[in-house]
């Protein structure tokens, strides 16, 4: 099986308060940062869009995407428009190519619309993608997190690797963070390079490690069994957290990666974390991080 053949399950469904106003009618996903055109100029576009290229870029060619209420901007997004593709490239504008770039990408691939009616937690968008997934491995990529790779592995390619080689159930992507209490943590111990999860806490109130859990994960379908055992955890919502700490104690092999130091992790989360973006994709897009 190669990376490839995965599907991509992508959660857009919450409600980004803390992003607030801003997403009281935009969706946080939507939120612009600073890019690259596919001719290296910079530009602007949505997170997600960015996440969406990444993993196209990665082979992947079937995305479901959770959306919720209020979420229709990412649909009408997501769907080619080429009367406008058009109508720039008859006024001369640069960014005609960039959008049809994009609509062909969507074109070659499937894209999936799951409802969340109302947003229960990340572990719950994950859980009601069950049917659509089947019975494959697949990746949860957040929509509001992007990774900026340098590394000689890019992080999916060298999570696929591990996972397989390991035979883990679960495959998690870790950050070295100063601030561990905001993320879900993991607990860890290594043996020959690799990295076995013992435990994971979401939102500790007393941090056991600063080893922070990015929102990106290759799963095998138990994660589906282990997310209808749990209950609502941290802000009453189900937690993917709590479902694979259920894996780990079911005995299954929950491994990690540790996000190389030359990649960076772009989160729009919080305010704070948005103006990091912003000015770390602006480095980035204007080709000046090298
Ligand atoms: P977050 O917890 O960061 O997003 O979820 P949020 O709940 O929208 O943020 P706040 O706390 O209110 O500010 C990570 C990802 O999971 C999605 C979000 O849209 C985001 O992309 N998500 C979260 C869902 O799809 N459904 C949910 O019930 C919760």
């Amino acid at each position: 099986m190669s990376l490839s053949q995965l599907k991509a399950v992508l959660p857009v469904a919450g409600l980004g308060t803390r992003m607030l106003p801003a997403t009281k009618e935009q969706p946080k996903e939507m939120l612009p940062i600073f890019a690259k055109t596919h001719n290296g100029e910079l530009c602007v576009k949505p997170l997600l869009h960015l996440v969406f290229e990444q993993l196209y870029n990665e082979g992947i060619r079937e995305f479901i995407f959770v959306v919720g209420r209020g979420k229709r901007t990412v649909e009408d997004y997501f769907t080619p428009d080429y009367s406008y593709v058009e109508l720039l490239k008859n006024s001369g504008k640069k960014a005609a190519e960039e959008l049809n770039k994009f609509y062909k990408m969507i074109e070659n691939s499937t894209l999936i619309w799951v409802n969340q009616p109302e947003p229960r937690g990340f572990g719950h968008a994950v859980l009601i993608t069950q049917k659509v997934v089947g019975s494959n491995p697949f990746i949860v990529h957040a929509g509001d997190t992007y990774i900026i790779s340098h590394g000689i592995e890019r992080p999916l390619a060298k999570m696929f690797r591990k996972f397989l080689e390991e035979k883990a159930e679960a495959i998690l992507l870790l950050q070295e963070v100063e601030n561990p209490r905001q993320y879900g943590i993991a607990e860890i111990t290594e043996k020959n390079e690799e990295l076995i999860v013992q435990r994971v806490v979401e939102k500790p109130e007393k941090p056991t490690t600063n080893l922070a859990i990015m929102p990106i994960y290759i799963f095998r379908h138990t994660i589906f069994d282990a997310l209808n055992t749990i209950k609502p955890g941290v802000g009453g919502e189900l937690q993917l957290t709590d479902g694979i700490q259920e894996l780990i104690n079911q005995g299954k092999k929950v491994i990690a990666i540790k996000l190389d130091k030359n990649s960076i992790r772009l989160d729009i989360g919080n305010p704070t974390q948005y103006w990091e973006a912003i000015q770390q994709s602006y480095t980035h897009g204007r080709g000046a991080d090298k």
